[in-house]
């Protein structure tokens, strides 16, 4: 089997063995199966609310197999993405080849030391997309606010895309997550001091009819030019 043959084995593999394929695999010229959304609508949406990408430094949280990651990069931003999944990061280091760009892709857990950490002026930008519903699964909604309030601090702009507590799930994807989500899905937000929030749209997903929001929250001492 050629290297090329190999490596593709590999990334079939690897989306075999998962949940689910949540993204398409961006640029990647083989065949793989039907993701289960897509992400250019999002991410044409945000870029147009950006502006300028040239040199911006974008961290894609949750990252899933890294489209929202390349795409940007491909535009001339420098991306770091993160999933806490193996596999995840896997093929996004695995299809990454095929994108020109400066990206990396790390395996980490979003929490609240992963911000804490996050060096002063390092980060311009960051991507929450469908990740603060895991989050509040796993660490409840007090510490989610406490996360974010830290975040929007440290950074210039949050691109949040937020699942909605009145989501009704089709069976097939057993989402309980929704009973334990807000009422008003920008709660997550309520401890953050001097930002400004945006509605930046709203976009299709595989969970139900209902649309989910992309919010961008800005410190309004944030000195990024629209
Ligand atoms: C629903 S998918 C969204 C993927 C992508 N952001 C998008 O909207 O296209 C959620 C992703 O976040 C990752 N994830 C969930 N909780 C996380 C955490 N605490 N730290 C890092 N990754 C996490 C999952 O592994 C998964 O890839």
């Amino acid at each position: 089997m050629g290297i090329e043959n190999s490596a593709h084995k590999e990334i079939l593999d690897l989306l075999a063995v998962g949940p689910h394929i949540y993204q398409p695999l961006y640029n990647y010229p083989y065949d793989v199966p039907k993701p289960l959304r897509g992400c250019e609508d999002r991410c044409k949406a945000v870029a147009t609310a950006l502006g300028q990408l040239n040199g911006l430094n974008i961290l894609d949280i949750g990252c899933s197999f890294g489209y929202n990651s390349l795409y940007f990069a491909e535009r001339g931003a420098r991306v770091t993405g993160i999933d806490f999944s193996e596999r995840n990061i896997k093929i996004c280091q695995g299809i990454q080849e095929h994108t020109n760009g400066d990206i990396a892709f790390h395996m980490a857990k979003f929490d609240f030391q992963y911000i804490v950490a996050i060096q002063p002026g390092a980060v311009d930008v960051v991507f929450i997309f469908n990740v603060l519903h895991h989050v509040m699964e796993q660490e409840g909604l007090e510490a989610v606010q406490g996360m974010m309030a830290n975040l929007v601090a440290n950074v210039s702009e949050i691109y949040v895309e937020l699942a909605l507590a009145n989501e009704n799930p089709i069976d097939k994807y057993q989402v309980c997550f929704t009973q334990s989500l807000p009422e008003n899905e920008l709660d997550f937000f309520a401890t953050c001091v001097d930002v400004t929030i945006d509605l930046i749209g709203y976009f299709p997903s595989h969970v139900s009819e209902i649309l989910r929001p992309i919010y961008r929250v800005k410190s309004n001492r944030s000195t990024l030019t629209e």
